[in-house]
């Protein structure tokens, strides 16, 4: 069958638009309720939020839970709470979103990047080992597109060297590590809430730690007066009546949101499994194309981006090709869009104007300094997260536009 891009019949009759999320009756009486009562901002813990950080604390093994404004804001609070300072140097991921790292730039702490799996693509231990140094005070991880980062080795290294760790989980909701659910295995952990994530909330956030003074120094970065009263029982209780300076409360309707997609999340996580079980039994029946591994002892979770890897037969043809060719079939395909990080102008310009009056602590890298990284990311192309029955159809019709497309890769490297 020719394809669309040269003119035949594409394999979706419509252009597929991957639609995320989808809002429910409950989601819209939820807010409801809140505008009805007019409860639109809390300064204590309490209402929505207190019900969703007592979710979240149940599913992490009993941690300190803080909703927040964002998984930015979370990240920040976690760096800061503990001790990301000038002078200190943090080991992160570069294939991973921004966020995992750019708020270490407001503590002064250096991000020192580590290069990737090449199966799963999240940080390397081997990695992380090579860049520890006697500044060194912690590690940042992400559970890239769900998978679990390998926790048992980054726990070991940073015991060790009396590290930190702290996990990203803004990818992995739910996902478990030997039987432990993510963001309960490290220090303290960051969850994004932003609305492509399984749980959405809009905009918001959450943070987790298991130590009594790291949560008050978290609720101290980004709240003051009543909940810092009632949350700070030590020492630091004397600075409850100013806090540190930000002002990091979740929005009311946001942890409404939020609060009703984690009743749901688990019942997602199944149906966005059967979704993606399906698409990897298809699309691994297709010659060079890795569909996305899970080690064992590891479960995916909230599986936050489906990535294929494409091999050498398929990248004869240049990866923008294969886009529009599987676009013209009406598929919702692209690149991924986080490059590594070092390759971005904030690590590979000799100077950033982050401050006014000197240069922010930093490592400067170049292309080549993480080949595993840079060979993941592309090679890497993204499809859907499918996840409801009703996205069962579309699933067999993007197996078929690959089927389709790989046939027809010769007459896509003729057009070169
Ligand atoms: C891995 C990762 N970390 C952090 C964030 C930041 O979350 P937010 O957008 O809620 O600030 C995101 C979000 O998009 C993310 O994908």
């Amino acid at each position: 069958m020719k394809l669309a891009l040269h003119g035949g019949s594409p394999t979706l009759p419509e252009t597929h638009e991957f639609v995320w999320p989808r809002l429910t009756a409950r989601h819209k009486d939820a807010v409801n309720a809140l505008l009805d009562r007019t409860e639109l901002s809390y300064y204590g813990r309490e209402g929505e939020s207190e019900v969703l950080e007592g979710m979240w604390s149940r599913r992490l093994d009993g941690r300190h839970t803080l909703a927040l404004t964002s998984g930015t804001a979370a990240l920040h609070s976690a760096f800061y709470a503990l001790g990301a300072e000038p002078g200190a140097e943090v080991i992160c991921p570069t294939n991973t979103f921004l966020a995992t790292l750019m708020p270490l730039v407001q503590t002064g702490a250096t991000p020192v990047l580590a290069d990737a799996e090449e199966d799963t693509g999240n940080i390397d231990p081997a990695s992380i080992r090579a860049a520890i140094t006697e500044r060194t005070v912690g590690i940042v991880v992400t559970h890239l597109w769900g998978h679990p980062c390998e926790m048992g080795e980054i726990m070991k290294i940073a015991e060790q060297h009396g590290l930190w760790v702290v996990e990203d989980c803004s990818h992995a909701h739910g996902a478990t590590y030997e039987g432990r659910e993510v963001g309960s295995i490290g220090d303290a952990a960051a969850i994004s809430f932003q609305s492509a994530k399984l749980v959405f909330a809009g905009q918001g956030g959450l943070f987790a730690t298991r130590d009594r003074e790291v949560f008050e120094r978290a609720v101290l970065l980004g709240h003051f007066r009543v909940r810092a009263q009632q949350d700070c029982t030590t020492d630091l209780s004397r600075y409850a009546s100013t806090g540190f300076g930000l002002n990091y409360r979740m929005h009311p309707l946001a942890a409404a949101i939020a609060r009703v997609s984690t009743e749901d999340m688990d019942e997602l996580i199944t149906q966005r499994h059967a979704r993606l079980s399906r698409l990897t039994e298809r699309l691994s029946a297709i010659p060079g194309l890795k569909t996305p591994v899970t080690r064992p002892g590891c479960h995916r979770g909230a599986y936050y981006g489906y990535k294929l890897r494409l091999s050498e037969e398929w990248l004869s043809v240049p990866m923008p090709q294969l886009v529009s060719a599987l676009q013209a079939e009406g598929l919702d395909v692209h690149k991924p869009g986080s490059a590594p990080l070092h390759t971005t102008a904030f690590f590979t310009d000799e100077t950033v104007p982050v401050f006014q009056s000197h240069e922010v602590p930093r490592r400067r890298y170049k292309q080549g300094d993480f080949p595993t990284a840079e060979r993941v990311w592309s090679q890497s192309l993204s499809l859907p997260t499918f996840t409801f029955p009703d996205e069962a159809p579309v699933v067999e019709a993007y197996a078929d536009a690959f089927e389709k497309v790989y046939t027809n890769l010769t007459s896509l490297k003729d057009d070169q």
